[in-house]
């Protein structure tokens, strides 16, 4: 059956199978958002329902946090956790500091919140997420729907003065009509090509009236795990300065492939 998977859902899967030996008994954490968090909670389920791990986990969006139920792990509340041991995310980009843009998927704002409340972060990525400089990705930013062609605006003027290579932004839609996250906000994705100065943009960008969260995660990814098609995984901790590259077989997990929804 693993055969089947596509290399990037290989490189996905590894990179999330080799994330899940982070989680230890009795930890409160953190469930990221996107196909490659996914592929995490599916594997936390197995290890739930196999080994008799003892988890709770935060969700990071709706979808999750359904997914998380179905496969029996047990769901509570950031408010009711309070802080977490560890979040494994996925990312949209990550860069040599291990440096993020993350919201691809619409769920930045639980995501930023819940990886802040954390004593690590761990990301789950491809190996094309890998970049060396952000902003290839379009920047997903959450803003109030009141206003929101204002607060655009502002943005792209604002843009102007920053270290950025483009300065288009658009809403992001669902059909035809505006996304709306979890919160009921919308998002808007800035195209800008190169972000030049990450940590200022971040800073400048939630100034904005009407701007709820924008998806630069800056210094607060510690380690990202990075897979690859061929079942390899290469370990990067930025806070040990390590490197570590291993393999990982398919074979075990099949029963994990049967729901590839995400
Ligand atoms: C969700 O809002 C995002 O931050 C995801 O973590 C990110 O888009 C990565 O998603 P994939 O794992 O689906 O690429």
């Amino acid at each position: 059956m693993a055969g089947e998977l596509s290399p990037i859902d290989k490189a996905k899967f590894v990179a999330a199978k080799r994330a899940a030996q982070y989680v230890e008994d009795g930890m409160r954490v953190g469930l990221g958002t996107g196909s490659t968090a996914a592929w995490l909670v599916r594997c936390l389920g197995e290890m739930v329902r196999d080994d008799g791990l003892r988890i709770k986990g935060v969700p990071t969006s709706s979808r999750t946090a359904e997914l998380a139920r179905a496969v029996g792990i047990e769901v509570i509340s950031l408010d009711e956790a309070k802080w977490l041991d560890l979040t494994i995310d996925g990312a949209d980009e990550f860069d040599g500091d291990l440096n993020l843009i993350k919201g691809g998927g619409g769920a930045l704002l639980q995501e930023k919140i819940v990886a802040t409340a954390s004593d690590q972060m761990v990301v789950i990525a491809d190996v094309g997420k890998e970049v060396e400089t952000l902003g290839a990705f379009p920047l997903p930013v959450e803003v109030i729907p009141f206003g929101w062609q204002t607060t655009q605006a502002l943005i792209e003027e604002t843009l102007i003065s920053m270290d950025v290579l483009g300065r288009r932004s658009t809403l992001r839609m669902s059909g035809d009509v505006p996304y709306i996250t979890d919160e009921g906000n919308h998002i808007l994705d800035l195209h800008m090509n190169r972000i030049g100065n990450a940590r200022q943009l971040a800073l400048v960008v939630n100034q904005m009236p009407g701007v709820v969260e924008n998806g630069l995660f800056i210094d607060i990814c510690d380690a990202v795990v990075i897979g690859y098609g061929d079942g390899r995984v290469e370990v990067r901790d930025i806070n040990d300065g390590t490197v570590a590259t291993e393999r990982l077989d398919f074979v075990e997990a099949d029963n994990l492939f049967s729901d590839l929804s995400d």
